[in-house]
């Protein structure tokens, strides 16, 4: 089995010794070493890559991502006609979870508010909010969300959900289509973007939505940026309308230094960090899955290049 390796910003020699341990009998080589002068693959481990990585290797049997996301690689102009799989929940899940957990908690247990009168040296309580006046509503319930909806109820808050078929999940209530949109968001206060990036999910957290949730809203986005109109979110920050979000994602990452979400008090800010790829559980995950293939056996995780995940 020929494996080659096309991942951006990755130090590729620990990924390298990892699949050397896990599948011995491959041989690997790092194509953005050798560029065009790579032998063909049978598969290709890949983060964000060139157009020229897919024209230069038509003999792949396969592509796999190691992130969740495939939003990069579909926006290329020629995708491969190849099976594109990605990651699936491979340590991901966990994470996110500590994240929106912190996020929503930190929001609803007023930490921000003790932080600043404890600073101070000020001794002095708040009424407790209600959990019944801050429902969650988690967009995408897949391998992500579907976990975090779980565990936000198991912290006893009221749960919805949205997706794109039917879900069943035990106590969260579940909508799906678009049809089903604006009676989720009706019913959301604290809203947790975990969906995949496509052209019916670009931007669809804007001034119309925002406007269609609880008043004192609340937006914790995990997802890509892109789904997020920028002005819009400030807007409503600024009517409170929407009283503050956590913003994990953006359009352009870095986030430049002259973006008012750095300005705003109300917005809280991390570079891309709330479910980081785990080489070790992906490198299982994925060895796993090349072995199948080779055993003319189907996985999961492949990716549906019609509709964008
Ligand atoms: P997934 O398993 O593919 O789940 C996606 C969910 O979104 C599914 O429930 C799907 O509905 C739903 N969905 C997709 N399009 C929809 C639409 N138009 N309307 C309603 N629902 C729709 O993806 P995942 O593994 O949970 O990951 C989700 C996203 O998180 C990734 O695509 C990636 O962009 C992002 N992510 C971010 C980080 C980070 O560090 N910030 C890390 C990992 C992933 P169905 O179930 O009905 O198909
Ligand atoms: C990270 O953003 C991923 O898609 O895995």
């Amino acid at each position: 089995m020929k494996i080659t390796f096309c991942c951006a910003d990755t130090r590729i020699e620990p990924w390298l010794r990892d699949f050397s341990a896990a599948l011995p009998d491959a041989t690997f080589t790092d194509w953005l070493t050798t560029r065009e002068a790579t032998p063909p693959a049978d598969y290709a481990v890949v983060w964000a890559p060139p157009q020229t990585f897919f024209d230069s290797q038509p003999s792949l049997k396969a592509a796999f991502n190691i992130g969740a996301g495939v939003n990069a690689i579909l926006a290329l102009p020629r995708v491969p006609v190849i099976p594109l799989v990605r990651l699936e929940d491979a340590g991901m899940a966990a994470q996110m979870v500590d994240y929106v957990a912190h996020a929503v908690l930190r929001h609803f247990r007023e930490f921000d508010a003790f932080e600043t009168t404890a600073k101070a040296g000020e001794w002095k309580k708040r009424r407790p909010l209600k959990r019944v006046d801050f429902p969650i509503g988690v967009l995408g319930l897949g391998a992500l969300g579907s976990h975090v909806a779980k565990v936000m109820k198991a912290f006893d808050f009221p749960v919805l959900g949205w997706s794109n078929s039917r879900k069943h999940i035990e106590g969260v209530r579940t909508f799906h289509g678009a049809g089903q949109l604006d009676a989720f968001l009706a019913q959301t206060r604290v809203l947790v973007c975990l969906l995949p990036l496509t052209p019916e999910t670009d931007s669809l957290i804007n001034a119309a939505t925002l406007n269609k949730l609880l008043p004192g809203a609340y937006l914790i986005n995990v997802a890509r940026g892109a789904h997020v109109v920028d002005a819009d979110l400030l807007a409503a920050i600024e009517s409170a309308h929407v009283a503050g979000a956590t913003l994990d994602v953006f359009r352009t990452e870095p986030l430049p230094p002259e973006h008012a979400f750095w300005k705003s008090p109300k917005i809280t800010i991390t570079p891309h960090i709330s479910a980081v790829t785990l080489r070790e559980e992906s490198v299982e995950q994925i060895a796993g899955k090349m072995l199948a293939l080779e055993r003319g056996e189907t996985i999961s995780g492949v990716v549906n290049t019609n509709r964008g995940y």
